[in-house]
């Protein structure tokens, strides 16, 4: 019989060493015994902590720095170092870490990704996949080399309109990532799952393009031909790679080419745009909610738009699929719409230039008018949505009028940043005597009012986009059409509670999100097997156990039991006084 004590850090398999950078490598929550059969023990401080502990360190730290960026910088990093420590302490934090991991402290990352971004240690979702157009012909050839195999979900960017910072090329990095973060964090979609994406095309900006830390391609964007065959190569390979399945987000494309690949592939593969369905959806929510506190069924609301872009078409869509599911009918739904962009009221006709085909379905059977003010006059709306990011279009005027034509007037002021809202909480609330149920795209304060507090609703897309993309990965929709979002959006209304309400919430609190997110991704699973949209078989029965037992553990796993192949055949190991003490077991 031989003795052998073995030194075991070489024989732990390179698969392996892999999976050991998942974990809190050098974390201090390792036990003795990992210690030992990892042969670091002495390497870390005796005191052992449990991740609970781990979370107060992480909180002290994260408190002791000053600036946003700092924190952000931090924070991140101890996605790379402990991926299961990140989570559990942005999914306990969420009020806390939203607006660090994602907007506004990710846009001035990205402006400083160069100074922040550091060869990869290990390659969480911390790091992404830059390709750029110079890899064309072997994008999947660069997706190969991603060392995570079971990829689920891609967020892509191309980084020309980052947040509303503009063209930041490839320092647009930190949007996907921040993205993806959140999906796992909001919603408990496995981050092993997730892949960040930069399509690299070049950057037409000129500070970028002098900035001697840039990261990206040093040339101007590439458009045209070339540009949609780039993209349709990196569509083909992504599901080449990784499946028919694969969801694809797209964040932060520019308007012209955000609409245009939305349309060209949502029938082909399994595609969304958040800045455009995931706004609009938010934004339905919100406005679903605020039916139970004015008490006016959707259908019987008048809505008044300032703005016609996209995202206030995105919304009104959404809105006529719910009034239609209400039974009104699709002229009757459009009929209650109305829009107003920078030359007046959208009427059918309208001399001079006439209006895109998109805004043409909500065009008014009316003479002309000039300006918001005269509209709200006319109409006498029920509810005005600002989403032009003209500051102060909601004039004292039409406030005051808001508040004398309605009970409750619903008063959804969207445009972001704080700076470009179309007015305050506070004028929203003064100005109808503390009546309006009001809703920002930024965040503002609380107001009180004769000693009432009154709270606005954050529209945050993070409501949304986490749920429906667990759900999406889950049942393996091949498609998502509009539907998806009206559910979820509805999902998301359901679950304000007569609290809220009462408060003048027309969202559930952002701390709560992880729980909001799981309901509407239940919510979309009963929804997308009967629409016969789903491609997991068999069919789960009970759709909340299913969705549940899928959700990413922020709990440490003890790897020793797998952690080598181990015990090696014909051989038989027992841990004694500190060593791993393994016998031949084979009779020779
Ligand atoms: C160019 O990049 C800088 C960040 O380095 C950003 O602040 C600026 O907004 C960008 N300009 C344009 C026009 O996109």
């Amino acid at each position: 019989m031989r003795l052998y004590i073995f030194v075991l850090t070489p024989i732990v398999s390179m698969k392996r060493i892999w999976e050991l950078l998942r974990e809190p490598l050098a974390g201090r929550a390792f036990t003795v015994k990992e210690r030992q059969m990892l042969g670091i023990h002495g390497l870390l401080p005796p005191s052992i902590l449990s991740q609970g502990e781990q979370v107060f360190v992480v909180m002290q730290n994260f408190f002791r720095y000053e600036s946003d960026l700092d924190r952000y910088i931090y924070i991140m990093g101890l996605l790379e170092r402990n991926e299961k420590l990140f989570y559990r302490v942005v999914t306990e934090n969420l009020e806390l870490m939203m607006p660090i991991i994602y907007t506004p402290t990710v846009g001035l990352a990205c402006q400083k990704y160069g100074l922040i971004f550091r060869k990869p240690r290990s390659f969480s979702i911390s790091r992404g996949l830059f390709i750029t157009i110079n890899d064309m012909d072997h994008v999947y050839d660069i997706l190969c080399n991603w060392p995570e195999h079971d990829i689920k979900a891609i967020v892509v960017t191309d980084g020309e309109r980052i947040l509303g910072l503009g063209d930041l090329g490839s320092y647009g990095m930190g949007i996907p990532v921040g993205k993806l973060s959140l999906y796992t964090a909001c919603a408990g979609v496995k981050p092993n799952q997730c892949l960040p994406i930069v399509l690299d095309v070049g950057t037409n900006n000129e500070t970028l393009l002098k900035d001697p830390l840039y990261i990206g391609l040093r040339q101007k964007r590439v458009s045209g031909e070339v540009y949609d065959a780039f993209l349709d190569e990196f569509m083909r390979a992504a599901v080449k790679r990784y499946g028919q399945n694969t969801l694809i987000q797209f964040e932060d494309f520019g308007n012209h080419n955000a609409f245009r690949l939305l349309e060209k592939y949502r029938g082909l593969y399994c595609t969304f745009n958040d800045d455009i369905q995931g706004t609009a959806a938010v934004t339905a929510a919100g406005i679903i909610a605020s039916v139970k506190i004015t008490g006016t069924p959707l259908s019987q609301n008048t809505f008044v738009f300032q703005g016609a872009g996209e995202a206030a078409i995105g919304i009104a869509s959404l809105l006529v699929l719910a009034m239609i599911e209400e039974g009104t009918s699709t002229e009757q739904a459009v009929s209650r719409i109305w829009m107003v962009d920078s030359r007046g009221l959208i009427v059918k006709d309208r001399p001079k230039g006439g209006i895109t085909s998109h805004k043409a379905r909500f065009a008014q059977p009316h003479v002309p008018v000039d300006t918001l003010e005269e509209v709200v006059h006319l109409v006498k709306p029920t509810a005005i949505i600002g989403v032009a990011a003209v500051p102060g279009a909601f004039t004292e005027q039409i406030l005051t009028d808001m508040g004398k034509f309605n009970d409750r007037p619903v008063i959804f002021a969207l445009s972001n940043p704080t700076s470009k809202a179309e007015c305050t909480a506070e004028q929203a609330y003064t100005l109808t005597k503390g009546k309006c149920v009001f809703a920002s795209g930024s965040p503002f304060k609380p107001v009180t009012m004769n000693g009432q507090k009154l709270t606005p609703g954050q529209g945050n897309n993070a409501y949304i986009f986490p749920g429906v993309a667990l759900a999406v990965i889950l049942c393996g929709v091949r498609h998502i059409p509009e539907e998806i979002f009206l559910k979820a959006a509805e999902s998301l209304a359901g679950q304000v509670t007569k609290e809220n309400l009462a408060n003048g919430l027309v969202y559930p609190p952002l701390n709560d999100i992880r729980e909001v997110s799981t309901k509407i991704a239940i919510d979309l699973a009963k929804f997308v097997y009967q629409a016969g949209l789903a491609s997991t078989y068999p069919e789960p029965q009970d759709k909340e156990e299913f969705v549940r037992s899928q959700l990413y553990n922020t709990d440490y796993e003890s790897f020793l039991p797998d952690l080598y192949d181990w015990p090696p055949p014909g051989i038989q190991c027992t841990y004694e006084d500190g060593n791993v003490v393994c016998r031949k077991v084979s009779r020779i």
